[in-house]
């Protein structure tokens, strides 16, 4: 097949689809992510990239913390139902059991 010109885009599939968990005003909710990549091994950084307009951003923001998530297959459809209502409309919190882990990834 010949080579064409697409210009500038950003087709680098598969994509991972990640279930991105934070609190927001003190209780978790939880976004489906797919704009997610890996930045850097050592130290580990991994990227996720959020429109501006969504619910879970304030609480990022607030608490400095998310959690990213690979679902399983059998999560297919709890993983796109976080991806298509909002927490400003509809209460996620109780989707999933939540658990805190501290992490000491920089030095
Ligand atoms: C498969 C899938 C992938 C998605 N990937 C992204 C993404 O990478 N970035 C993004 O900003 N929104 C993405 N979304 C949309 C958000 O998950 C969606 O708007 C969500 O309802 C926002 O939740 P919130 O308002 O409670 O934060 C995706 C949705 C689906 C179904």
């Amino acid at each position: 097949m010949e080579k064409r010109e697409i210009g500038a885009k950003t087709f680098l599939y598969p994509m991972p689809t990640t279930l991105v968990g934070a609190n927001v005003g003190g209780k978790p909710n939880f976004l489906t992510i797919a704009y997610c990549g890996i930045v850097n091994h050592n130290p580990p950084a991994i990227s996720i990239a959020l429109s501006k307009r969504h619910y879970t951003n304030p609480g990022i923001r607030e608490n400095k913390t998310f959690s990213v998530n690979i679902p399983s297959v059998e999560m297919v459809k709890i993983t796109d139902y976080c991806g298509l209502v909002s927490g400003k409309n509809v209460d996620k919190s109780q989707l999933f059991d939540v658990f805190t882990v501290n992490l000491k990834l920089l030095p």
